[in-house]
């Protein structure tokens, strides 16, 4: 044992994040469906912007990410000075929580909501408090109780990873009014592109209306470039300058930069992965259901299936992984006989079907 002290005594509780395996012993190329990714990697304009900004590698990136900001502004509609960028959405949770978290406040996150939430408030020493959900969806009342004098931040992934499950506009507005207002409500919509329901809040106006409510994207799923690390916040003036106050110099780096302006330029790309999306997600769940599995239902690029208990969870995984398919168990958010499952492409989600008939029959 070392005599270092650390800041906090909570970083001990961390139970560090596990990501989705991607290797499969005896299996060369395995269908990995265990992470949220996008099946068609991501837009050539991408790749070629990428490519070319390869040539400015010894420079060090735009510390503003101002390219890119500005590109936001343009495609939302928002003003680029109220956007902060990270790596992945991942860092600007991280800001959130080092700037409005620390010791001695809590920070209120649901029963299977996202593991960064419980993890970077315990990095910054405050308390993680985990609400009750009804039914795999937030429940509203279960916040509100939770809430005391020392909350300062309100997790809500919308729609949540790995449930699939969303609040209605009423819903969110409803917790925002009933919240105090010295509490920060985050609106994480990293699957928002996939949702396409009349009831589902648009956390950019939310975030413009309430000077309490950050709205946080990311282009890691249906932009697919997980691996440049690129996300961000928009919210009102003040908590974006106090989030550029924590944020690194040099957070993002050229190639996200120049691969975020790239991405928002090709949206037939993301038509195309949002329709095929919502095509087999339909079909897998419908048929998955048809024989007798519990799904729960989702408007992501995922879905929660339920194999009743976990050992049945367990020899499901490993059939799967025998078939050359990664699914992702859940274990970790407290879901022990359950797992999640990406949409795949055509292929790979008809084998999914095939093996899962099989391991139901077999
Ligand atoms: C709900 C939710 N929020 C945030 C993230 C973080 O994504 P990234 O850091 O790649 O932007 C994820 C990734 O799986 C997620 O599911």
């Amino acid at each position: 044992m070392t005599k270092l002290k650390i800041s906090s005594q909570n970083i001990l509780n961390i139970e560090p994040y596990k990501p989705g395996i991607s290797k499969v012993l005896g299996k060369k190329e395995p269908i990995k469906l265990s992470s949220n990714e996008n099946p068609f990697g991501c837009s050539e304009n991408v790749l070629k912007a990428i490519n070319e900004s390869f040539k400015k590698i010894h420079r060090y990136p735009d510390g503003s990410s101002t390219l890119i900001r500005e590109k936001i502004g343009e495609f939302y509609k928002l003003n680029p000075n109220q956007v902060i960028c990270g790596a992945g959405s991942d860092e600007i949770i991280t800001f959130i929580c080092m700037a409005y978290g620390g010791a001695g406040s809590e920070v209120i996150y649901t029963e299977h909501g996202f593991l960064m939430y419980p993890i970077s408030a315990m990095a910054t020493g405050a308390t993680p408090v985990k609400v009750k959900e009804k039914n795999l969806k937030a429940d509203i009342e279960e916040i509100l109780k939770a809430v005391t004098p020392k909350t300062t931040i309100v997790f809500l992934a919308n729609p949540n990873n790995p449930t699939g499950s969303y609040l209605t506009t009423e819903e969110v507005r409803a917790l925002r009014k009933a919240l105090p207002q010295n509490i920060l409500l985050v609106l994480d919509y990293a699957y928002a592109e996939y949702v396409n329901r009349d009831d589902y809040p648009d956390a950019f106006q939310l975030a413009t209306e309430f000077d309490n409510i950050i709205a946080i994207r990311t282009f890691s799923k249906v932009y697919g470039i997980p691996s440049i690390r690129l996300g961000f916040g928009y919210a009102c003036d003040e908590i974006i300058d106090i989030l550029n106050r924590v944020r690194g110099p040099f957070n993002t780096s050229t190639m996200a930069q120049v691969a975020g302006v790239a991405a928002l330029e090709d949206q037939k790309f993301v038509k195309k992965t949002v329709e095929h999306n919502t095509k087999w997600l339909k079909i897998v769940t419908e048929e998955l259901a048809a024989i007798g599995y519990r799904i729960y239902p989702s408007v992501g690029n995922f879905f929660l299936m339920d194999f009743e208990t976990e050992k049945r969870a367990d020899s499901a995984d490993l059939f799967l992984k025998e078939c050359g398919i990664i699914g992702r168990q859940m274990q970790a958010y407290g879901l022990p006989s359950c797992m999640r499952f990406t949409i795949g492409l055509e292929e790979e989600n008809k084998l999914l079907l095939k093996s899962l008939k099989e391991f139901k029959h077999g």
